[in-house]
This record gives C-alpha cells, sequence and structure tokens, in this order.
C-alpha cells in the first residue's frame, strides 16, 4: 500500500534543524507543562511525582517520540499516511481517529487559551494590583477588590471570552497560512520569548521570602511516589499529553525534515527541552505557592485562574507586569501547541486529497472555531456552580475526560502495537539507526512492543475501572 501521489515539492521543509526543534518544542511546551503539571505535582506530593514522571520519560516519552519522528521522515506524510504506508488500511483509520480527539482537543485548548487572554488584558487593567477597583467596570460588574476568583468567574459569564477565542484562532491560522515558513516564523519569536518569560518568573518565586520552600518541595525526592499506582498513572498520561504524542503533531512536523535527520537526537532535544521547561515552570508556580501559603488543591483551571494570580497580587511590586507576564506566557506556550495540534490536522487532510492548504485549514477552523465557542458560552461554563470552589466546565469536563483519558490513550496503545507488531520494532530501530549518531539497541524493541503497550493499557483498564 503506496501512499497517494501529494505533491512532495508542496508540503514545505524547515529551513534549518534549528527551526524544526523551536517548532516541536513549540509545540510540547504548552499549558500541559505550566498549569496541568504543577497540579499533578502537588496532587501527587511534589518529590514523589518527578522520580516516576522521569522514569516515563526514558520508558516512554522519548521511544515514542522516537517513533513517530521517524515514520514521518520515513514516509515524508503526515500521521494517518505515514501510517497507512507502513502497516495499510488499519493504520490509516487509526490515524484519522487520532486526529479527530486531535480537533477535539484543539477546541477546548484554544478555549482555555481565550479566558487566559482575557485574563492577561484583566491583568494589564490591573485586575491583580493590591487594592485596585475591578478594571473595565463598564464591560463587567463591579468587583469588591481584587479577587482574582471572582472576576474570572465574572469574565465567564459575558462574551468576552468567545471574542478572545476567535483572536486565538485567528494567531493560530495566520501563523500557519504559508506552512513551514510561517510556522518557523512565529516559534523563532515565540519560543525564545516563553523561555525568557519564565525565566523572569522564576526569578520572581525563589527570590520571594519563603519561595526555596516550594523549591524543596517539588524537588526533595520522596520515594513513597515510587509504591502507589496512581503517581505512576498520572506521572505517564502527563508524559503522553506534555510531549504531544498520539496526535498526528508530531509525525506531522517530521515530515517536513529531510530523510537522513538523526531523530534519536531530535527526541532527546525536544523531550528534554520540554521536561526542563516543566521544572522550571514548576519552581516557578511550587515557590510562589509556598511564598504566600496558598493552596493550590483543585483543579488545574483554578491553580492558573485563580490561585496563582492570588500569589501575583501578593508581590511587592511590579504586579501589573507580572500578572500580565504569567497570562502571555500561558498565552505564546498554547497558541504554538495549537499550530501544532491544527498542523497534524490540516496536512493530512492535503496529504490525503491535495486539496489547497487554504481549504484544508478550513476544514479544521471551521468546526475548531464552532467547538470553541461552545465551550466558552456563558451558559455552559456555567460560573454559578463556582461558589464551592469548582468551576462548572461541563462541557469541558466531557472533552477532556473522552478525549484525553481514553481515546489519546488507546491511540497511543494501538500505534505502539502496529508499529512494534505490524510494522515491527526491529524495522523501525533499523531505519533510524542508519541516520543516528547514537544508535538504539534491542532495548527499543522490548519497549514499543511490550512495555509501553503493557503500560498504556493498564492506564486505560484502571480509568475504565475507576468510571464504572
Ligand atoms: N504538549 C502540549 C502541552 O503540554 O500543553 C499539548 C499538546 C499539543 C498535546 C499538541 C498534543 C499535541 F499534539
Amino acid at each position: 500500500s503506496t501512499p497517494p501521489p501529494s505533491d512532495a515539492a508542496d508540503r514545505g521543509i524547515w529551513s534549518s534543524k534549528l527551526g524544526f526543534v523551536l517548532a516541536a518544542s513549540g509545540s510540547a511546551i504548552g499549558l500541559g507543562n505550566i498549569v496541568f503539571f504543577a497540579s499533578n505535582a502537588y496532587q501527587f506530593g511534589g518529590g514523589a511525582f518527578y522520580l516516576p514522571y522521569f522514569i516515563a520519560l526514558f520508558v516512554m516519552g522519548i521511544p515514542v517520540m522516537i517513533a513517530e519522528f521517524s515514520i514521518g521522515t520515513r514516509t515524508g506524510r503526515s500521521f494517518p499516511m505515514a501510517l497507512r504506508a507502513l502497516v495499510g488500511k488499519r493504520g490509516e483509520f487509526v490515524g484519522w481517529w487520532s486526529l479527530t480527539s486531535a480537533l477535539f482537543i484543539t477546541m477546548y485548548y484554544v478555549a482555555l487559551l481565550g479566558w487566559a487572554l482575557c485574563m492577561m488584558v484583566a491583568a494589564l487593567g490591573g485586575l491583580m494590583e493590591p487594592g485596585a477597583t475591578a478594571p473595565f467596570e463598564p464591560f463587567l460588574e463591579p468587583t469588591a477588590g481584587p479577587n482574582a476568583q471572582v472576576y474570572f468567574f465574572k469574565i465567564l459569564a459575558t462574551w468576552w471570552p468567545m471574542l478572545a477565542v476567535i483572536a486565538i484562532w485567528a494567531m493560530t491560522l495566520l501563523a500557519l497560512w504559508k506552512g513551514t515558513e510561517t510556522i518557523e516564523k512565529t516559534v523563532r519569536v515565540a519560543v525564545p520569548l516563553m523561555w525568557l518569560f519564565m525565566i523572569v518568573l522564576i526569578v520572581r518565586g525563589v527570590t520571594l521570602p519563603g519561595g526555596t520552600d516550594g523549591v524543596m518541595y517539588l524537588f526533595t525526592p520522596d520515594l513513597s511516589g515510587i509504591s502507589k499506582p496512581d503517581v505512576w498513572k498520572g506521572a505517564f498520561s502527563q508524559m503522553f499529553f506534555s510531549l504531544s504524542l498520539g496526535l498526528g503533531t508530531m509525525t506531522a512536523y517530521a515530515s517536513y525534515l529531510p530523510k537522513d535527520s538523526d531523530q534519536v537526537n531530535n527526541s532527546f532535544m525536544v523531550s528534554l527541552l520540554n521536561c526542563g521547561f516543566e521544572y522550571i515552570a514548576g519552581i516557578a508556580i511550587f515557590s510562589m505557592l509556598f511564598a504566600f501559603s496558598l493552596n493550590p488543591a483543585g483543579s488545574s483551571i483554578s491553580l492558573s485562574f485563580f490561585v496563582i494570580p492570588q500569589g501575583i497580587s501578593a508581590f511587592p511590586f511590579a504586579v501589573k507586569a507580572f500578572g500580565f507576564a504569567f497570562f502571555f506566557l500561558i498565552v505564546m506556550a498554547g497558541v504554538t501547541s495549537a499550530i501544532s495540534l491544527v498542523e497534524g490536522m490540516a496536512s493530512a487532510i492535503i496529504d490525503k486529497t491535495g486539496a489547497p492548504r487554504a481549504t484544508a485549514l478550513a476544514c479544521v477552523a471551521v468546526p475548531g472555531v464552532v467547538g470553541s465557542l461552545i465551550a466558552t458560552l456563558p451558559m455552559i461554563v456555567d460560573p454559578g456552580l463556582g461558589e464551592n470552589g469548582t468551576v462548572g466546565l461541563n462541557f469541558l469536563d466531557i472533552l477532556d475526560h473522552w478525549a484525553f483519558g481514553y481515546s489519546l490513550l488507546t491511540v497511543g496503545l494501538i500505534e505502539t502495537i502496529l508499529l512494534g507488531w505490524v510494522f515491527g520494532a526491529a524495522n523501525l530501530r533499523a531505519f533510524v539507526n542508519e541516520h543516528a549518531a547514537l544508535q538504539l539497541g534491542a532495548w527499543f524493541d522490548v519497549l514499543l512492543k511490550f512495555v509501553i503497550p503493557a503500560i498504556l493499557a493498564t492506564v486505560i483498564v484502571w480509568n475504565l475501572w475507576i468510571d464504572l
């Protein structure tokens, strides 16, 4: 089964390895690294989480990334067509299934970014300044003092997030307009800026009185995590999402690389950059939480949208600037991830049908925008539920539960079985090793064929168990 003809010259190519690494790390670094990681790390007891997480990186993250990258360069095709070329129609089916989850994940990912954009503007308007009266009173009911939680719920109840969602989609599509050329232009600016803003936030965090206690909490090894199965489950699920695996993005990005690219090296670079960013984001957030004795229990949404803003309000100076910096960072990190999600889908449509890029983008953007708008509709979000500290994000919760808890992990499971058994791990490894400085050993086959599918299957069955 050869892939159908598609105009290879038209698919685009990264101008340099740096362009690719920036784009792929921009995809990996996102909301997952800033908010989901911190709330997982807290929930699982700080130092008890990072050892399992580190193991998940080497046992599953890097090997799956090597596989996803190398099938992209080997076939020069995006996810469904690459799988079809290697394992036939079954593979293509899994590819489209994965892109369907990607579409749903993009809808809610962009909805979160829309809220972050609203909060960014509100922060600039002085939302977090101590003693400030609520900014934007013409648009929102006035609140008593700078209470980020109250304010966030008020924002949720307006139409502003819908406007913000449109703005985020517009930025994303603008960056995708000319494929690799415009993606590269965007990530060359956005990715270094993300690192810079994050470093500023860390320096602020650890220099707060008591801030280093948070760092100790995060990094003091606590071996108790090893014996707790749910810590392992959390670590493996978070790793899959954080590295942008199973959603077609990494294969699409790698398909724009020359065939002789060293995918072992690329995978190590991208995943270490990702996890490095995650750990430093953890330092910035935990130092702030500990300095002000804030309790991040609850959802990752509450952590990012009101617990952290509450901490920033207590900064001794430059509250506006730091408030802006935090949400700006989320928006930048998130948009470079959204770009990759949409590119994974659009490139598959182009490979399959030969449609012009604009048409393929429209096929993704139309349902995507509608879904993101529904997710931010005030009556769907129902901030009224917020009274007891939770956000009534019904639609988001449902999406998150199905797309992330089941679909994504199941795709990962089938994908590794197809590549490990049907195409053959040894086959894949031989191709990777042709171009790799660091040679993969037989351990790669063992991981891809046995260990990773077993882990993913266990996590899926476990999620089912909890649900039933
Ligand atoms: N890795 C991104 C994050 O950590 O926020 C999310 C993501 C982007 C997942 C792209 C999957 C993907 F294909």
